[in-house]
């Protein structure tokens, strides 16, 4: 028995030492953890239950079978985050640089397998070199295995993906149908060419950290949710936003104890926005003067910054919140900010998170930029997502909300359950100035009339009470209250039931 036990402690302590000790201290001079140490830091101390580490490639070319690592590049395994079960995998950059073998895929599958029957989030920790090259088709066949599991798994099990080394090449597409990926400044980056062949093929010389590095997929491509300084802060971010997540869409968001009242009263946002209409303000202070603790996690905010998306609690809640930003582009909504939203929307109707919306949107952007770019259709990705969420839509208009914005901002005819404005709120066709250059166009030679004209259109539209007295909005409070009444409307829906119609599934203008 003691030969066995002590077999045992042998094989294991070289599964753990993985590619080996030269490989384990290159690794860290990259400023790089490894598979496990990363493992460790993102779990609760104690609970990773490691799964097939003693399990090899079965590759027998170019003298593979003579260079077998147990574990085969990859840690797999489940364990806690704050006490809530999770299913992770974290490649192995020391062995064969973390490239996906057959054998690699199938642990891989195996935690997604697992994870979808106890219903938990799959945590996919990226440090690969891509395909494993002597196992070729093999290989190509272990990602499809994967790609099949990440479509199967959205929307069940939340799939998170945090970028820590390479991932170059298809293998960048099990992240992209995740539903977040983390990215780590300087040391990660994906891209589905690399720079050498994209010199070849477009003549254009592009290091990897810009063609495809940590800030430019956080700024530029949106591909990624957040970039961070390094490993551990990025391990630990990751930490609190699954603080935020249901473990599987059969469950609710985990709701957290809090000292805020939901009834604190914020008199600041009385004066947030300025008595000139077109003079922007900073749309993240009313949200971080609303949720619990002014805890606020933005996704995405380096990308399309005239819209802001995040998670926050109201009441020990977790929210979706999506806003419009006035102090980019004015607010409007474009391309880019529509598809930020949609797909944020979607995650949040996925699994059983209100969506709280803050509207200031003076309309659909205009040029040949946006309408050659398919504005059109990418607009309708957010009028589509608004109209087919079910879960509780809380929204509330803080100043303009102009024409189809008006309509796509979670508005009471895209079945908002809770509709408020305040004071200045303006719910109209369109800005006061425009609407009476297009109605009264006679006037245009005579500025007195048009100015007059003018005020008439403000006084009688630029207000909330025309949308209120066809019950459209359901109230007009005041900016100091917004806190009090949203943590109420959820209150009041928490247990709302609200079924679409059965479908395969929608056609989504993709
Ligand atoms: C097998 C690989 C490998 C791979 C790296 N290694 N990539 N082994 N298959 N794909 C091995 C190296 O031989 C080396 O072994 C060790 O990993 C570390 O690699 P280095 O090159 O020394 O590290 P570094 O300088 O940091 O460069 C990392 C790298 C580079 C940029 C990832 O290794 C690289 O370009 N690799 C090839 C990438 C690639 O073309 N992959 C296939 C893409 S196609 P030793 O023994 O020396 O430590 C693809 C298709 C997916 O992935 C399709 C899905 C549908």
């Amino acid at each position: 028995m003691q030969d066995i036990i002590r077999q045992l402690d042998e094989k294991r302590a070289a599964a753990r030492l993985g590619g080996g000790r030269k490989r384990i201290d290159a690794q860290h001079a990259k400023g790089k953890l490894t598979a496990r140490e990363r493992i460790e830091l993102l779990l609760d101390p104690d609970s990773f239950e490691e799964w097939d580490m003693f399990k090899e490639h079965r590759c027998t070319d170019f003298g593979m079978e003579k260079q077998t690592v147990p574990g085969d590049g990859v840690v797999i395994g489940y364990g806690t985050i704050n006490g809530r079960l999770v299913f992770v995998f974290s490649q192995d950059f020391t062995v064969f640089g973390g490239a996906l073998s057959e054998a690699h895929a199938e642990k891989i599958c195996k935690i997604m397998d697992h994870a979808m029957k106890a219903g938990a989030p799959v945590i996919g920790l990226n440090d690969s070199g891509g395909a494993r090259i002597q196992e070729g088709v093999a290989s190509l066949g272990g990602y499809a295995e994967v790609f099949q599991r990440n479509a199967l798994a959205s929307g069940v099990v939340p799939q998170i993906s945090m970028i820590m080394g390479p991932c170059a090449g298809g293998a960048v597409y099990s992240p992209a149908m995740t539903d977040f990926i983390f990215m780590v400044k300087d040391s990660s980056y994906m891209f589905v060419t690399g720079p050498e062949v994209v010199k070849t093929v477009t003549h254009e010389e592009v290091s990897a950290e810009e063609l495809g590095g940590a800030l430019t997929h956080s700024s530029k491509s949106g591909v990624a949710d957040l970039a961070f300084e390094n490993d551990v802060e990025a391990l630990m971010m990751l930490r609190r936003l699954v603080a935020f997540l249901p473990s599987s869409n059969r469950e609710k968001p985990p709701t957290v104890p809090t000292e805020d009242p939901s009834d604190r009263i914020e008199m600041s946002l009385d004066t947030l926005v300025p008595d000139n209409p077109n003079k922007p303000y900073d749309i993240k202070e009313l949200i971080v003067k609303t949720v619990d603790e002014g805890d606020f996690f933005e996704l995405q905010p380096d990308y399309a910054k005239n819209i802001v998306i995040g998670f926050g609690r109201m009441a020990g809640q977790p929210i979706g919140i999506v806003a419009n930003q006035p102090l980019v582009l004015a607010g409007c909504l474009d391309i880019r900010s529509s598809i930020k939203g949609a797909r944020f929307v979607r995650f949040c109707d996925a699994f059983n998170i209100p969506v709280v919306t803050f509207v200031d949107v003076p309309g659909f952007m205009p040029g040949t930029a946006q309408e050659y770019g398919g504005i059109i259709k990418h607009g309708a990705k957010l009028l589509y997502a608004y109209a087919e969420c079910t879960v509780p839509k809380i929204t509330v208009i803080t100043r303009k909300a102009y024409g189809g914005a008006y309509d796509v901002m979670s508005s009471k005819h895209l079945r908002g359950d809770v509709n408020l404005a305040w004071p200045r709120a303006e719910i109209a066709v369109m800005g006061a100035k425009g609407a009476v250059e297009i109605i009264f166009r006679e006037d245009k030679n005579d500025a007195a009339k048009l100015a007059a004209r003018e005020a008439e259109y403000k006084a009688r539209f630029a207000n909330p009470f025309i949308a209120g007295a066809r019950g459209y909005i359901d109230d007009v409070i005041l900016p100091h209250e917004t806190r009090k009444r949203i943590c109420r409307s959820l209150m009041m829906l928490r247990d709302k039931k609200l079924d679409n119609p059965w479908r395969k599934h929608g056609n989504i203008p993709l």
